[in-house]
């Protein structure tokens, strides 16, 4: 069986910058993955690049779903392919609340209508799984949101869509401790036999509740190594040392989420994938 998703001696450049080199991975069902490495290492690029970022350009390479090649295919596409990524930096979206957000994106990606009360009904039950209360279906999209709700609002889009493949950027970070194990146990509850998903996180306190199967350090763009979850304890202890990297890798339970800079000046970006409001 092909696996959901397999990225081929893959090389990415932005603005003339390479910044991906020679990546090559296989995303199997029903695993958990966790892609580590340093600031910078290019995790996040290689999950826009998944997703077909415009701005990520593919030099070299291949990225295929299921076997069908989507290396030059839409964003839009993409999701419906059943590929998720949950955002480091979500937006916000002023004026448009959850609740309507979710129901177009569900539309979108899935391709079907589906009637007001059926979705909220819908909604209301994946909220109370993630304890999210229930007002939260009217406020706007992250406007005012605090960094751990944000991160609690997309895994509500990650199980309202029902993707095959969910990449959770740095989806810990930001989080206190209360609010880290409702978001792993979240992602427990995302996870089926037909479903895999890579947790990008430098940190290691979401590996306690969730134990991958597979780990893949990245550091300058390579793919260094590829390892089970002995490797991830073993970072935990020593960093990234043995990459020769010498930075501290700092436990972030209750640092704040604010928008990087990068984010703020790139008015551009696609918000989502599936941000199709109607
Ligand atoms: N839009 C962009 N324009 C210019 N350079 C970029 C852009 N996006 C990423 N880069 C550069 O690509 C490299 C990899 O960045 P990326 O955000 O993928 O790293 P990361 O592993 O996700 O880091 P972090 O752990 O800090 O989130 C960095 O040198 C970064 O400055
Ligand atoms: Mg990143």
């Amino acid at each position: 069986m092909d696996p959901l998703l397999h990225i081929k001696n893959l090389t990415v450049s932005i603005e003339d910058k390479n910044i991906l080199k020679d990546v090559s991975l296989e995303i199997e069902p029903g695993k958990i993955y966790a892609l580590m490495g340093p600031n910078g290492s290019g995790k996040s690029t290689l999950s826009k690049t998944v997703m077909g970022h415009p701005k990520y350009k593919v030099e070299s390479g291949q990225i295929f779903a299921g076997g069908e090649d989507i290396t030059a295919a839409g964003p839009d596409d993409r999701a419906k392919q059943g590929l998720f990524l949950s955002f480091q930096y979500p937006k916000t979206i002023p004026g448009v609340s959850l609740s309507n957000f979710l129901r177009s994106a569900y539309k979108s990606v899935k391709s079907e209508e589906i009637r007001v009360f059926d979705f909220k009904k819908k909604l209301k039950d994946k909220m109370e799984t993630l304890s999210i209360p229930e007002y939260f279906a009217d406020r706007h999209v992250n406007e005012g949101f605090s960094g751990g709700e944000k991160k609690k609002a997309e895994i509500l889009q990650a199980m309202i869509l029902d993707p095959k493949v969910i990449i959770m950027d740095e989806t810990d970070s930001g989080l206190d401790v209360d609010a880290l194990k409702i978001v792993a146990e979240g992602v427990k509850k995302l996870q089926t036999p037909d479903k895999a998903i890579i947790l990008i996180t430098h940190y290691f306190k979401i590996l306690e509740y969730l134990t991958p199967d597979v780990v893949f350090v990245l550091k300058d763009g390579e793919l260094v190594e590829t390892g089970g979850s002995e490797l991830a304890k073993e970072i935990e202890q020593n960093g990234f040392q043995k990459f020769g990297v010498t930075e501290v890798v700092e436990q972030p339970a209750t640092e704040v989420v604010e928008k990087n800079e990068e984010e703020k000046s790139e008015p551009e970006e696609p918000s989502s994938p599936f941000a199709m409001i109607d």
